[in-house]
């Protein structure tokens, strides 16, 4: 099975760079189809600790193709600033190839973004404030500015003005703010579009070209189901499509040639930003996953919230993405706590739900159902099949598997790339 899709099951901050590191390892391309600088990876190579935000998890493979898909919305500064960070680090980035036509975040965005997030008040969404909502939007309203106009300076310089003609008046008689000047913006956009011409192309026609000849390629998903502008916790959600459907608009292929979609689920669930959270826990063993489990926000450093892991929300992605596996993280974190909670469905109103609600509302008065576990003291980095594990651990990934109707294909039983436990091959 040639291409593989990689899609977070929850709220984002499952680990996905780490099951797409490791799924990179077998693959010719590795594919970033949307989201921007909101999202966060974690990578851990031979004890170095890589925190990406834009690049896709195969940059630090160099021989592989890594590609920023047209879906993306590029920070040019954020980029460039990455692959400095890579390089002065002595990492090879020559398989970097970004679209041509993935949609630029720009200082207004950046600003917006925040001004919009104040005047909600109570009720913001809790962004990562990085631009990627009004960068979607203009995107949307037919405004936006592509990484190909970084190439063209006279177009790049055009658009620019007109859109911020628009923005000043916003910013100026909506918000009271400052208007933004076009002089700063030009130059430092166009010297970063210098440094980025080489890696730009038509991402699509390579990616497709790619498949036909049989190469492996992977796409990989930022955020979660769970924030999918469609099928999220609207409105806590992102502006893009994180499901395994975006990747074929975010990267320009056909579903017809996608062969597996794997679904990254932890062992727990965690969220950042406002919303709806049935199995959060707000106690001590909240705190306790929180410090063991570093659950701090990558791009943002906020505190993630965390509750047990809910499978009402695994099977609602399970049908969104069509998974056909799933690939566990985190059961180490885990260890040691004397009991491990699951929920398998909702409880609203004296009536058991097991179909995950629409509305955040209703969502917010499910109270969930779950099944009790014994915990488990340690579980084995170097564990080279499932009867290694723990019988309790066993267990729990069992009883998982049971209610999803999936096979875990992948467990990860650690932060670095070998401590991983393949159960099938899935480009095999
Ligand atoms: P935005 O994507 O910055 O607009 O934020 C919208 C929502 O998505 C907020 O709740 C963010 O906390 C959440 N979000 C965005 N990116 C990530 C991520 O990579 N991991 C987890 N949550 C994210």
């Amino acid at each position: 099975m040639p291409t593989v899709v990689v899609v977070g099951t929850q709220w984002g901050d499952e680990g996905k760079g780490k099951i797409t590191d490791y799924l990179a390892l077998e693959s010719d391309v590795v594919v970033r189809y949307q989201g921007g600088p909101n999202a966060g990876h974690t990578v851990v190579v031979n004890d170095e600790v890589f925190q990406l935000h834009l690049l896709p998890s195969g940059i630090l493979y160099p021989e592989k193709l890594s590609v920023i898909g047209n879906g993306v919305v590029v920070d040019p500064e954020v980029l460039v600033k990455e692959i400095q960070g890579l390089q002065s680090r002595g990492r090879d980035i020559s398989g970097l190839r970004i679209s041509a036509r993935a949609h630029l975040i720009m200082p207004y965005h950046r600003v917006l973004d925040a001004l919009q997030e104040e005047s909600k008040g109570e009720g913001k969404i809790g962004t990562t404030l990085k631009g990627v909502g009004p960068a979607y939007m203009d995107k949307s309203a037919r405004v936006g500015i592509r990484v190909a106009d970084l190439l063209e300076p006279d177009v790049f310089i055009q658009r620019l003005e007109a859109n911020l003609r628009d923005k000043n008046r916003v910013l100026k008689y909506i918000y009271g703010r400052e208007e933004l000047e076009a002089g700063p913006i030009i130059e430092s956009y166009l010297k970063a579009g210098e440094i980025l011409r080489p890696y730009i192309t038509d991402t699509a026609i390579l990616i497709n070209r790619a498949i036909r000849q049989g190469k492996k390629v992977l796409f990989e998903g930022a955020q979660g189901t769970l924030l999918d502008l469609d099928h999220g916790t609207y409105p806590y959600v992102t502006s893009s499509h994180p499901v395994a459907g975006g990747a074929c608009i975010g990267a320009g292929v056909g579903p017809t040639r996608i062969d597996e979609v794997v679904g990254v689920a932890k062992a727990y669930t965690s969220r950042v930003g406002d919303g709806p959270f049935p199995t959060e826990l707000n106690d001590e063993i909240g705190n306790w996953i929180r410090e063991t489990g570093h659950e701090y926000g990558v791009t943002t450093g906020r505190p993630r919230r965390i509750g047990w892991l809910d499978l009402m929300m695994i099977n609602y992605a399970s049908v969104l993405n069509g998974l056909t596996a799933i690939a566990l993280t985190r059961l180490d974190v885990l260890c040691g706590l004397d009991k491990v909670k699951v929920a398998y469905a909702y409880r609203r109103g004296g009536q058991v739900i097991t179909e995950f609600p629409a509305s955040f509302r209703e969502l917010a008065d499910c109270e969930p159902v779950y099944e009790e576990f014994p915990g488990w003291p340690e579980i084995d980095p170097a564990a080279k099949s499932i009867d290694d594990l723990h019988p309790n651990a066993r267990q729990f990934v069992e009883f998982i598997s049971e209610k999803t109707g999936l096979e875990a294909a992948i467990i990860s039983l650690g932060r670095a790339r070998d401590q991983s436990l393949t159960l099938r091959d899935l480009f095999g």
